[in-house]
């Protein structure tokens, strides 16, 4: 099973999102809009792997408590556009956590350095420069999900395995 553990949005982030992409498929020729249902933001990407047991182990040892998380702005990196997460003490904290409690349980995940954002389009191909602004919008992070991802008739499906409230 190809996991990683996300956090997920409010309505209100999630209906700007919605927005966004809008916005760029109206500017687009072409590209790989994320559905609504996917929309989500990795905090470890664990891969190929079976150890759900061990990971939802390590979500349930993570400290609690809900801390508020800012959304806004925008990006790409080459042909994939993001929306920013605004600088987090609290969110760094945890994917610390998280990502220690993985180590510490010997579940191997891209070790690569955690850079907040959320992937609305890949692929997008333009004839003109792309405008794109994203609104900051804040909003409470008060669950995490280990998930599941894979390919059904050719489309992302992601699932959600197990979640812990903080
Ligand atoms: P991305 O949106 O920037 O591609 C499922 O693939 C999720 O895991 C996506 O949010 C993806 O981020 C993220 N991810 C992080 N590292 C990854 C990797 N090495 N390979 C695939 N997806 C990765």
């Amino acid at each position: 099973m190809r996991l990683f553990v996300a956090i997920h949005f409010s309505d209100e982030i999630r209906a700007r999102l919605l927005d966004a992409i809008d916005a760029l498929r109206a500017q687009a020729v072409s590209g790989n809009f994320t559905r609504p249902e996917n929309l989500h933001m990795t905090l470890a990407f664990v891969g190929e792997s079976n150890e759900t047991a061990a990971i939802r182990r390590v979500l349930d040892a993570l400290p609690a408590g809900a801390f508020p998380l800012t959304v806004g702005g925008c990006g790409r990196f080459g042909d994939l556009y993001w929306v920013g997460i605004e600088k987090s003490e609290r969110l760094q904290a945890l994917v610390c956590a998280l990502r220690d409690g993985l180590r510490g349980a010997g579940v191997p995940f891209d070790e690569k350095p955690f850079k907040p954002h959320i992937t609305i389009a890949r692929q997008l191909v333009s004839d003109a420069p792309v405008a794109l602004d994203f609104p900051e919008t804040a909003m409470r992070v008060d669950r995490v999900s280990l998930m599941k991802s894979e390919r059904v008739n050719g489309r992302l499906v992601y699932t959600e395995l197990c979640g812990r409230r903080l």
